[in-house]
């Protein structure tokens, strides 16, 4: 890593989508929806945590909302390890598996990149921004879930600037950079604003088309309101967290839940009256200052069993 990069991002046709039938028996109110996040599971420790990771019912579903890893093959790896346990898995890109890390023979970039990874979990029968949203139909449900891909584009400004170059000249000044500045390509695009905001607009469209009579489970691996970011140590670090274009999608897509990654600030919070669920496992150094054994799988939907 270079060395301005003193703090990296560290605050940080499936199988077809299973109808009812045989195992994840998904259209009576059993089970429930989990989600976990930032896995980071080039951390051998954080390798362990996912070995423990368990449905507690076999018509348990989990979101993987980002940041598995930065390998692709350590991507599948854990995400044929979770399919393998979960009726249902449904990702979403974090930052790091969109990095075109050196470590990683896999040398695709930005949305080439993207499109093997969902390639991927197609091969696996794990869901991703690109599908058809499911509907969970346990517990709780019915709910559309909405995996969303939707990036940042530095809206997000460090105080007191008013553009993205204040923000960014902030940030390189505090020697606050994400590392995305370096690994994170937005090929084709000119930046990775101009892929956010490409993102936003077509995800905007999927949304509007969905069931209005279901409320929805929003999955991003960035926060979709700024209000989360604002507890970071490093205030500079949240032009790298998110976009103002979706302040108020919890409220306009109806969301019951907005479930999101990425800070490794792992609680819940509402916003406008919506439930909003950080699950973030992070890294060992993280976790490990908060003692006892990480329990990263948060409860999304569905009463305890
Ligand atoms: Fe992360
Ligand atoms: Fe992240």
């Amino acid at each position: 890593m270079p060395a301005i990069l003193r703090r990296t991002c560290d605050t940080v046709q499936v199988r077809a989508y299973r109808s009812g039938v045989g195992a994840g028996k998904i259209d009576g109110v059993t089970g429930a929806l989990f989600a976990v996040s930032d896995l980071h599971v080039s951390y051998a420790e954080n390798r362990t945590v996912v070995d423990g990771l368990r449905p507690e019912s076999p018509d348990d579903w989990l979101i993987v909302a980002g940041d598995v890893g930065e390998v692709f093959a350590d991507v599948e790896r854990t995400l044929r390890q979770l399919r393998d346990r979960f009726a249902q898995v449904v990702w979403v890109p974090g930052n790091h598996e969109l990095w075109t890390h050196p470590a990683d023979p896999v040398t695709l970039r930005g949305r080439a990149r993207y499109d093997a990874l969902v390639g991927m979990c197609r091969d696996l029968g794990v869901l991703t921004p690109e599908d058809d949203y499911p509907v969970w139909r346990g517990a709780g449900g019915p709910v559309t879930v909405a995996p969303l891909f939707l990036l940042y584009d530095y809206s997000f400004r460090a105080p007191g600037t008013t553009s993205k170059d204040e923000s960014l000249r902030a940030a390189y000044a505090a020697g606050v950079v994400c590392t995305d500045e370096v690994l994170l390509h937005p090929d084709p695009h000119p930046d990775r604003e101009s892929w956010c905001w490409e993102r936003v607009a077509e995800t905007e469209r999927r949304l509007a088309a969905a069931d209005p009579a279901l409320p929805t489970v929003l999955v991003n691996h960035w926060p979709l309101v700024r209000q989360p970011t604002d507890v970071l140590w490093y205030p500079e670090f949240a032009q790298w967290c998110g976009t103002d274009r979706t302040a108020d999608w919890h409220l306009r897509h109806r969301a019951a839940v907005a479930v999101y990654g990425h800070l490794h600030i792992p609680r819940t919070t509402h916003h406008d009256g919506v439930r909003f669920e950080e699950v973030s496992l992070g890294y060992p150094r993280e976790w490990g200052r908060r003692g006892g054994e990480p329990r990263p799988m948060r409860r999304i939907l569905g009463g305890a069993t």
